[in-house]
């Protein structure tokens, strides 16, 4: 067995600052490159695989992407059902198992909080965390705050408000520990009390101002960012629960006409039903961008990952 080593990629409670800075550096010079290559060399002859056990479009697919245009080599696992698991197949024999074929980087995704990093303890080769349940994702903050920075210039100082369903979402825990290293931000937690953010995320945060709010109505004034999350059917144990709470946070493009100054809106998608598609022609609404800046910020982790920087 192996120990986790500083390669992996499991939360971004232990990610400084001084990391993002150099992250998205890299991201920059990268995309760069990639305006006038479709594809570079500075991963080849390496092979990420990837194990998706939870569904998935946007951070399985733009892995592929980013290894792809980087030079590398992609195995995907596949889906689940069609894997010896569904023959009884656990998951560490499964880990260890393609662990052994030698990849350079593995990204895996599970609905177990901790599965990445009980894949880290078994695997020789550097594990990403591509979200363990409710738990974290710590690359899709990454992005989130490599767009943050785009469009505000810094992240000090920000006023983010994150709206939604705050108790089951990884997005906005990994988000919410990566914001806590930078000065003078503030998090506004926008949700019914029945999906407020889980005390365990507020607790391990020192350096952020924290305030609670039902309702975007008197808050949405304050914030440079609105990162709104969808309601997460699948991690509701009482379907009936669920019901209730559908629709109890909506956006659309009336509900904001209100507002002589709006923030900009972003969202790590997928939507139900949270986001009104009248709101994406607005100029604020910036979740598309967001996960196309996605690709871009994988491709310079996997370089970074790959080549033992930390
Ligand atoms: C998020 C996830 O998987 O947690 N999606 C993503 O990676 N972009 C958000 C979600 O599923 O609600």
């Amino acid at each position: 067995m192996s120990a986790p080593s500083d390669r992996d990629v499991l939360s971004t409670r232990t990610i400084p600052r001084s990391y993002y800075e150099k992250l998205f550096k890299e991201t920059d010079s990268l995309r760069k490159e990639l305006e006038t290559k479709n594809i570079l060399d500075s991963c080849r002859g390496s092979i990420l695989a990837t194990i998706f056990m939870e569904p998935s479009t946007r951070t399985r697919l733009s892995f592929h992407y980013a290894m792809v245009k980087i030079g590398g080599e992609v195995i995907d696992f596949g889906p689940v059902e069609a894997a010896s698991i569904a023959k009884g197949e656990t998951f560490e024999d499964t880990i260890r198992m393609i662990d052994g074929y030698a990849p350079d980087v593995i990204v895996i995704r599970n609905k177990v909080p901790g599965s990445a990093k009980l894949a880290a303890d078994i695997c020789a080769a550097p594990v990403i965390n591509g979200g363990d349940g409710s738990n974290e994702h710590p690359t899709q903050a990454m992005l989130d705050l490599y767009t943050m920075q785009k469009l505000r210039g810094t992240i000090d100082g920000a006023k983010v408000g994150l709206m939604g369903d705050l108790a089951h979402s990884r997005t906005t825990s990994s988000l919410s520990y990566a914001l806590d290293k930078f000065d003078n931000v503030s998090i506004f937690y926008i949700a019914p009390s029945e999906l407020q953010v889980r005390p365990e995320v507020v607790d391990s945060l020192s350096h952020v101002h924290v305030e609670k709010a039902e309702t975007y109505v008197n808050v949405i004034r304050d914030l440079d960012f609105l990162y709104v999350t969808r309601l997460q059917r699948e991690r509701f144990t009482e379907p009936r629960e669920y019901e209730r709470l559908k629709g109890s946070y909506q956006l659309d493009r009336s509900s904001l006409s209100k507002y002589s100054k709006l923030p900009f809106i972003m969202h790590p998608l997928p939507r139900v039903d949270e986001l009104n598609p009248d709101l994406d022609a607005l100029s604020i609404a910036k979740y598309f961008e967001q996960a196309r800046n996605g690709m871009y910020v994988r491709a310079a982790l996997l370089k970074r990952t790959i080549s033992g920087q930390s």
